[in-house]
């Protein structure tokens, strides 16, 4: 059951599927209104879950712009306050993993990885921080993952961007703490999506994660949203700084 409008409107990129569609039915269940995001070829998908959030009693507002693209961002942001009226939450979930080793690794890989995940995180917040400084308030949540913590082989550059959106919230939140503006972290663990199978390739690879895990098992798009919803809330007034594992257990700090 959807909660009634709570007037708060939320930004979610990479929107189209996986995580980032999860997110975005979380937060319209919520009562946000959603701005959602995904690159051209996701143009489909992203009209459906639109149309899903419609169905919830909430409005949708598909953009599509490749996040690691300065003028693309620029545009998106522009539409999303003409169309919006306001953005309060911020949700940089886009994110894309090619899997290999250091030894094989393309610099155009390295380049791809770090411009997506890293960059777009930048640049989406970039693009929208004048807006939520004049209104003094703003939820920042970008999703990271444990693999920026600690991470696993054929995924260096992967774990790099992500420590890198770590590293780059910790320091965005002192800056946007005195506008009333919080920014955290979330780390996703083994979450079943397109993505997420890069590490299930085979029943052995599932065991070993499902071995690992507190919880026992793997996690699925909809184990994300609640502390999404949480940390995009006026219930973490006073939560900033932070990178959150949601992982069921297999990082323990
Ligand atoms: N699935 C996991 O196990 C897992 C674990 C930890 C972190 N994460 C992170 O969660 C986020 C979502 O991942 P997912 O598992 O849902 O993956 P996914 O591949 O299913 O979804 C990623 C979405 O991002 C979009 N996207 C990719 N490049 C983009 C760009 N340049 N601009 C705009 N959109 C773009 C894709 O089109 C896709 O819709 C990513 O940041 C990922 O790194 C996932």
């Amino acid at each position: 059951m959807s909660k009634p409008s709570n007037g708060r409107v939320a930004l979610v990129t990479g929107a189209s599927r996986g995580i980032g569609r999860a997110l975005a039915l979380g937060l319209a269940a919520e009562g946000f209104d959603l701005v959602v995001n995904d690159i051209a070829r996701q143009s489909a998908d992203l009209d459906a879950v639109a149309g899903e959030i419609r169905d919830l009693g909430r409005k949708a507002f598909p953009l599509l712009a490749d996040v690691s693209r300065k003028d693309e961002v620029v545009r998106m942001a522009g539409e999303a306050l003409a169309q919006a009226g306001q953005v309060d939450a911020v949700v940089n979930n886009a994110g894309i993993l090619i899997s290999k080793p250091v030894d094989d690794l393309e610099e155009s890989e390295w380049d791809a990885v770090l411009d997506v995940n890293a960059k777009g995180t930048f640049l989406v917040i970039q693009a929208l921080l004048p807006h939520m400084k004049a209104r003094r308030y703003g939820r920042i949540v970008n999703i990271a993952s444990i693999g920026g913590k600690h991470g696993a082989p054929n995924q260096a550059h992967y774990s790099a961007s992500k420590a890198a959106v770590m590293g780059f919230t910790r320091v965005l939140a002192q800056e946007v703490g005195p506008f009333g503006i919080t920014a955290n972290c979330i780390c996703p663990g083994i979450i079943v999506t397109e993505m997420g199978r890069t590490n299930l390739a085979d029943q052995a690879n599932v065991d070993r994660w499902v071995a690992i895990t507190a919880l026992r098992r793997l996690g699925q798009p909809e184990d994300v949203a609640g502390p999404v919803c949480f940390l995009a809330s006026d219930a973490s007034a006073f939560v900033t700084g932070q990178s959150l594992n949601v992982c069921g257990g297999i990082n323990l700090s």
